[in-house]
């Protein structure tokens, strides 16, 4: 009777223990309430919250989504309500449940960043994801960067306790190096990845069919490349390695395990089957449970690459 054995579903990143290893992604579920009907945050292993910054936020012009083979072009431009607004409203509620709440923060400059985590720096939510590889906005991001992202990582690790995710971009030449970078800067994990930039055009009015003219890409298509740049970091770093992009099905997430990762989120996954993180954790378990392993986390890092 095998499959009856319990397998223990937490895991630790950064020193936090989480109840299972599934998160949902930045930007794709809001601040909690957006799926309500079907799941609750405090189901997930975390909660990894829209972007906040210090004001608010109107983002990009629309249109700001588009449909490409297999995911969704998105250059929603970090709208937001400001991190105030979240810490009054959305947090209280988000820890009132239950959850475990990671807190994506946005700037755009360090002391932007700065301000908005000294103000998380005295609430409880649980960690901070510093988002340095937003495609959608105008500058240079500074994930781009390898010593920039030391340099932010490092002021904020300065100002805060609490741990601290640097969420990589795909947007770049060596992800390792930035990877080791933001490790080097006082980074307690990294996640990747945040959307590769792509472009789509409606042929009929000869215009970008984003108001931005590009986008961020998200889905299934991005799966591949996600893969390689979690398996290539989790090779790199120390540190708890985040692992995602178009993770839909568990069997994507056992994936993305065996390439490394400690513990995966689902971010457009959720525009295709919007309860995809309760299957993503019922069928891990049952993975675990049919190949004798009592832990979740032995799943991390199994791949076997001697041919
Ligand atoms: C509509 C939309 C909004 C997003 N907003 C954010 C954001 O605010 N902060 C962030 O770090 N990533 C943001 N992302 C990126 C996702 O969190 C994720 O890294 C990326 O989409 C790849 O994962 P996926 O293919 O599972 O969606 C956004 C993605 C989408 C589709």
């Amino acid at each position: 009777m095998e499959n009856t054995k319990k397998v223990d579903m937490t895991v630790d990143i950064a020193g936090i223990r989480l109840k299972n290893p599934v998160m949902t992604s930045s930007g794709t579920c809001g601040y909690g309430r957006d799926y309500l009907d079907i799941w609750s945050p405090a189901e997930l292993g975390a909660i990894m919250v829209k972007a906040v910054s210090i004001e608010p936020r109107n983002g990009n012009p629309p249109p700001r989504i588009a449909e490409i083979p297999s995911g969704v072009l998105n250059s929603i431009g970090l709208q937001n309500p400001g991190v105030r607004h979240f810490i009054e409203t959305d947090l209280p509620w988000l820890k009132s449940i239950g959850a475990t709440v990671i807190v994506n923060v946005v700037g755009y400059t360090a002391d932007d960043y700065a301000a908005c985590v000294e103000l998380l720096d005295e609430t409880d939510a649980d960690m901070i994801e510093l988002n340095i590889s937003c495609p959608n906005v105008a500058g240079k991001p500074i994930g781009a960067d390898a010593k920039a992202t030391e340099t932010l990582t490092n002021q904020i690790r300065n100002i805060t306790k609490k741990p601290i995710i640097i969420k990589l971009s795909p947007n770049v030449t060596s992800i390792t190096e930035i990877a080791l970078a933001a490790e080097a800067g006082g980074a307690d994990a990294v996640s990747l990845i945040n959307c590769p930039m792509g472009m789509r055009i409606n042929i009929n009015t000869r215009k970008p069919m984003l108001a931005n003219i590009t986008g961020g890409m998200s889905g299934p298509a991005v799966f591949p490349l996600a893969l390689r740049m979690v398996w290539q970091t989790a090779n790199a770093v120390n540190i708890s390695v985040i692992g995602g992009g178009g993770i839909v099905k568990w069997e994507d997430a056992v994936e993305m395990m065996m390439a490394g990762a400690d513990a995966v989120f689902i971010g457009a996954g959720l525009f295709y089957d919007p309860a995809s993180p309760l299957k993503v954790i019922e069928g891990l378990e049952k993975y675990c449970c049919d190949n004798n392993l009592s832990n979740v986390n032995m799943i991390t890092d199994s791949l076997i690459t001697d041919r």
